[in-house]
């Protein structure tokens, strides 16, 4: 059997074992989703959202993409985010970064890797903004530093986009989480208090 059949196989399987523990599980799920959280991480295959919180399908909305970038010029994430937000009123946004993430790292290195390094942009400035801080580092300390300010800056700006500044103007219920991963532990550890309002936001 080649490697990707084994997907599909697998897949009827996990039917299977699904439906015999809670035999409506699929057909309520198929009515709707609800989902409390949105999941802002990087695409590393080593750190999948429902996996790593213990959360079943229908329980935490996702967005992935290299580094876990957020930028206002990017209409998918800003599509995601108001999907999220305004539809399905989640009440906590998880930006979450990881130790040893590769993008970052590729921001990091003084040489071209194509297109990606236009993508990673706004870490590379982040190298700039706090060089002080990080020429005290080397090596895999300066590499997780700068994992940890990309999340906060990342998480910085959700809470800065209209669509966050607009629910918490109109009272909704919403806080901003910045966690980090560590790989070869499995753990999430939070790299500060929530942002729940305009106000926490430089806190
Ligand atoms: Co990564």
């Amino acid at each position: 059997m080649k490697s990707i059949d084994k997907l599909i196989k697998n897949n009827a399987i996990w039917a299977d074992r699904m439906r015999q523990s809670d035999p409506d599980f699929f057909t309520r799920l198929a009515q709707q989703q609800s989902p409390k959280y949105l999941w802002i991480g990087c695409s590393d295959s080593r750190v999948p959202a429902n996996e790593i919180t213990g959360l079943p399908p229908g329980e935490v909305f996702v967005h992935r993409n290299v580094a876990n970038v957020v930028q206002e010029t990017d209409f998918n994430v800003l599509a995601v985010l108001q999907y999220a937000v305004d539809v399905l009123k989640v009440t906590d946004v998880i930006v979450c970064g990881h130790y040893g993430c590769g993008g970052v790292k590729a921001a990091l290195e003084n040489f071209r890797h194509g297109i990606i390094d236009n993508w990673l942009a706004p870490i590379r400035s982040l190298t700039r903004i706090h060089k002080d801080e990080l020429s005290e580092l080397e090596n895999d300390s300066k590499l997780d530093r700068l994992c940890e300010l990309n999340v906060l800056s990342q998480a910085r700006h959700v809470a800065r986009t209209t669509i966050v500044e607009d629910a918490w103007e109109r009272g909704q219920e919403l806080a901003i989480h910045s966690w980090i991963y560590r790989l070869d532990q499995g753990i999430l550890t939070p790299l500060r208090n929530p942002t729940s309002s305009r106000l926490d936001i430089d806190n």
